[in-house]
């Protein structure tokens, strides 16, 4: 897969769901999109089944994290569904992403791609030292993480555009940065903090950005996302 725009689908109600799609019936190429929890727990596997019928390609944003086992018999049922991007909480250990990419993989050997969250950008380098204990810097904690990921032989991380340079010279070039905080240069930043435009992310290397805001809460959402994939994109 090249370098694309995923929409985040941050909405619970499917029809607000729906009439957002709506907007790009007519599109010759319909947006990749994220599904998040909000929405996954309020609409279940049939929401992923009938936006994938839509002919969309879908990112799982579930974030799994438990023994291996559960997550590798959690990521089949996922796998099942179709969808093209999974992921999971690195945190859970070597071990725990390698079950995962092998409850992924279909008989056919197929599977979506598996990307790893390493620290949650709501974790500070200080909730990190005074709470869960970790005394390292939280840059060298998040590369740590991204290549413990890379050597379970998972797809890339979740990260900023701006750490994907890093993120590729550490894990090589074909690891994939799929990364969030993405605002046009003349939009308010909402609660985003480190944010890049989405031309800045294709220069810093970015595989994927992950829109959420800029698009769906947009004047005209369709003229939003074009301006997306013209930056980062074409
Ligand atoms: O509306 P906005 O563009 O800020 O949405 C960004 C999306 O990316 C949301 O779904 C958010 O949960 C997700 N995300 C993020 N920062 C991270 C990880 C995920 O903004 N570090």
């Amino acid at each position: 897969m090249g370098k694309d725009v995923i929409v985040a689908l941050d909405f619970s109600r499917a029809e607000e769901v729906f009439a957002f799609l709506d907007k790009f019936e007519s599109e010759s190429k319909k947006p990749f999109v994220k599904i998040g929890m909000e929405l996954f727990y309020s609409q279940g596997a049939d929401m992923v089944r009938a936006i994938k019928a839509r002919g969309h390609k879908i990112f799982l944003d579930l974030k799994l994290h438990d023994i291996p086992n559960t997550v590798k018999k959690s990521m089949a049922v996922l796998s099942s569904l179709d969808v093209d991007i999974c992921n999971l909480h690195a945190g859970g250990g070597i071990a725990m992403m390698k079950a995962a990419l092998e409850g992924l993989t279909r008989e056919d050997g197929s599977r979506p791609l598996l990307i790893a969250v390493t620290q949650l950008t709501s974790t500070s380098e200080q909730v990190m030292k005074e709470e869960l204990w970790i005394d390292k810097p939280i840059d060298l904690t998040v590369m740590h993480y991204a290549s413990n990921a890379a050597q379970a032989g998972l797809d890339g991380v979740v990260c900023s555009p701006l750490e994907a340079g890093k993120v590729h010279s550490e894990c090589g070039k074909n690891f994939l940065t799929v990364t969030p905080g993405v605002r046009f240069d003349d939009a308010s930043k909402g609660d985003q903090v480190r944010v890049t435009t989405p031309a800045r992310a294709k220069e810093l290397g970015s595989d994927y950005i992950v829109v959420g805001r800029p698009v769906t809460a947009a004047d005209d959402p369709v003229a939003a996302y074009r301006r997306c994939v013209g930056e980062f994109v074409d």
